[in-house]
């Protein structure tokens, strides 16, 4: 029989977005991605995985600002710890990549000139809220106000939390912008269109296409959507905003959804060292290679519409198959940061906990479907300590030392003959070592389809089961009453036996625990586990001596974990943080979402506040700034601190002169910015709101330049 052909598969994860960490919510489809990569390499499959941050947008525009660094030098930042958490959980892209790159700029040019010249791209006048304080444009979701039907306060612009109304952000009563809190007002400009529509047949087309995998719920969804026809997609934003302007139209930015996806290509592009040709081997209208995406669900317009839409109408491939995961729930509700169950990537490795666990415990909840997924901790103790630990690695520790002390190491040549047993006064014979390892291989094709099928749990299932299966061989076959009556051959030819049903487990379980399986194949003599070469037994060999691989997990790292999650100073879960909702397994921030409004700002522990450093300042000068009509530079008197420049939007509210001798409070520790006219050192405070402001604070009679704020 000729060997399958190579499948060449280029596969990705969604991109996180550049402005936050990522918690255990966004691990569960990278986790899944990557199971399926190793799988498929495993198999002799070609495969290339890559991934990015998703740098662009106002929310990361924003995030820099308020975190007073410059956009670039925020993005760094966050890419450098996703890469850093990525890789602590064995999530291993062949490249991680940046929206914000001169490949992912070059290639959104190319995709938008192309559907450009096709006449998908229309332009027309929109009407939009904008912040006249801020001078942007604001997106629905930085819009709050009361709602229009129950008058519930602090409502964002598309529904109410309390009373369950829909309705637009100029519905709301007595609006305001989360930005500045100024009132919004409507503006006009012009915006770029994708007339999905003039697409709308290809989309179907390729979504009908018995070839196109997708999840049969959520194809249906997607022609559920493309039934009701394609609508034309608003993909420009105008300045102020983090992104790439559009060619040919100054202070016109892609809206980050449209370069987003093309961050899949950028980072391969990168990865090839930008060689054109074989790029075209992935991405070319031609391609035979397939196109993987996993997502999460909440993305599955952008991924099953928009997206092969902009593919088909630039010349592309469109996606071989996309894998839709649920969301994640702790203990069965959403991730709570009251609860301690918000809990990030980073602080579940802290807690010194194996991140190979919460691999095996997520394959085992995986399947194809669109499921949410629920990590009960008390489950997730239970279930690794019983398969990993009490089945799994239990099979080779209950039979290696035998090896090692009574034959220095050395397999037998041969399995187990059937073995007489003597109960009581009853004789009779126990399978065959050769018929029990059979079992266990015999059980490969199936595991192997429910790998493929992207089916984990099913596959942990099987596994399980045989480790059991191994397990019972042992408990029957008793190698520690063999080595007492010291019939060593059986002894030895029980072993290997045993071994190698371990062997076989272990590559079964391989791509979800690489760490621990690397360490079983060093321990079995360098054997390297591939599906293709675990039909060769090992006899007669000699393997290294054993040490324990795996250890049960401590609920005090648990406890740990949920102590260093559990924020204390929050008194109930806030019902519209988004952190309150479901936390999304794949990807969470909507491009919309907004930092914490002023009237519900996110919860901040003690020692978050201990890190802003505020301190009494006298204002020494203040000037207007050339080309800038709302600011003033400031310089302030820190007294033994020194003096610093700031630069303050309070120009409105203030004359100049007024200010000069005044004391007020800044941020001292704010990391300095670099602005069009000069390095701003700090932040003076004001208040300002619905009536009005900014309004610049001020101390009470006695307090010093210098003095410590807290
Ligand atoms: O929803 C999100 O988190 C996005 N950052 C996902 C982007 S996926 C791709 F299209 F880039
Ligand atoms: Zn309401």
């Amino acid at each position: 029989m000729s060997a399958p052909a190579r499948r060449k598969i280029l596969v990705t994860n969604a991109l996180p977005y550049a402005n936050g960490p990522l918690h255990l919510g966004h691990m569960v489809g990278y986790i899944q991605a990557d199971i399926w990569v190793r799988f498929q390499r495993m198999c002799g499959n070609e495969v290339t995985y890559v991934c990015a941050d998703d740098a662009h947008g106002t929310p990361i525009m924003l995030a820099a600002e308020k975190a007073g660094v410059a956009p670039e030098a925020f993005i760094a930042g966050m890419q450098a710890s996703h890469a850093a958490d990525f890789k602590a959980f064995g999530v291993d892209f062949d490249h991680y990549h940046s929206t914000h790159s001169d490949e992912n700029r070059r290639l959104s040019e190319s995709i938008y000139t192309k559907l450009k010249a096709s006449g998908y791209i229309a332009s027309r006048f929109i009407e939009q809220a904008y912040d006249p304080v801020k001078e942007m444009f604001l997106p629905d979701r930085y819009i709050k106000g009361e709602c229009p039907k129950c008058g519930t306060a602090d409502q964002y612009g598309d529904n109410c939390e309390s009373c369950g109304a829909t309705y637009g952000p100029t519905d709301l009563k007595n609006p305001f912008s989360v930005v500045s809190g100024a009132t919004p007002v409507l503006k006009e400009s012009e915006h770029y269109f994708f007339e999905l529509s003039k697409l709308q047949g290809e989309v179907e087309t390729w979504l009908n296409d018995e070839k196109t995998v997708i999840h049969s719920s959520v194809k249906a969804k997607l022609r559920e959507w493309t039934a009701g026809g394609l609508r034309d997609w608003d993909i420009s934003r105008d300045a102020p905003y983090f992104g790439f302007e559009i060619p040919g139209a100054p202070g016109k930015y892609f809206y980050v959804w449209l370069d987003a996806p093309i961050g899949y290509f950028a980072s391969l592009s990168a990865l090839l060292g930008n060689d054109e040709a074989r790029l075209a081997e992935f991405i070319g209208p031609d391609s035979t290679a397939e196109l993987w995406h996993f997502i999460g669900k909440d993305i599955i317009n952008f991924h099953g519409l928009f997206w092969p839409a902009m593919l088909k109408g630039a010349g592309h491939r469109q996606p071989t198959g996309l894998s839709v995961n649920g969301y994640l729930t702790v203990n069965g509700a959403k991730m709570s940061k009251s609860r301690g169950t918000f809990i990030k990537a980073r602080t579940f490795l802290d807690a010194g906990l194996n991140p190979e666990y919460l691999r095996y415990y997520f394959a085992a909840k995986l399947s194809d479907g669109v499921d949410d997924l629920d990590l009960n901790l008390d489950d997730f103790v239970a279930r690794v300590n019983s398969d990993i630990v009490g089945k799994y690695v239990n099979i080779a520790s209950r039979c290696a030392g035998f090896i090692e002390s009574k034959f220095d190491g050395k397999l037998s040549e041969s399995f187990a003959e059937a073995l007489e047993i003597i109960d009581g006064s009853k004789r009779y014979s126990y399978e065959s070592g050769h018929s029990a390892y059979r079992k266990i291989e015999s059980q490969s094709g199936k595991i192997r389809t429910a790998f493929e099928r992207r089916n984990f749990s099913e596959a942990l299932r099987l596994i399980a089961n045989s480790a059991d299966y191994a397990n019972e061989y042992v408990t029957t076959a008793e190698p520690w009453r063999l080595a007492k009556e010291q019939r060593l051959t059986e002894l030895q030819a029980v072993c290997t036996t045993t071994l190698n049903m371990f062997r076989l487990l272990s590559g079964y379980l391989k791509p979800v625990l690489p760490s621990l399986v690397a360490q079983a194949e060093i321990f079995l003599g360098g054997d390297i586990l591939d599906w293709n070469s675990l039909d060769k037994p090992l006899l007669g060999r000699t393997i290294k001596p054993y040490s324990a691989l795996a250890t049960r997990i401590d609920p005090a790292h648990i406890k740990a974990m949920i102590a260093a999650s559990t924020d204390s100073l929050t008194p109930a879960e806030a019902p519209k943080a988004k952190t309150a909702k479901p936390a999304k397994a794949a990807v969470h921030a909507s491009p919309l979402t907004p930092p914490a409004s002023p009237a519900s700002a996110s919860e901040a522990t003690i020692e978050d506040f201990a890190k802003i450093d505020l301190r009494i300042a006298r204002i020494e000068n203040a000037e207007s700034v050339e080309g800038a009509d709302k600011l003033l530079r400031l310089t302030l008197d820190l007294g033994a601190m020194g003096k610093r420049q700031v630069f303050a939007g309070i120009k409105s509210a203030y004359p100049p002169e007024k200010l000069v001798g005044r004391l007020t409070v800044m941020v001292a520790n704010l990391a300095p910015r670099k602005m069009r006219f000069g390095m701003s050192e700090g932040m003076v405070l004001a208040a300002s709101g619905d009536e009005g402001g900014p309004f610049l604070l001020a101390p009470d009679d006695g307090a010093q330049p210098g003095m410590k704020v807290k």
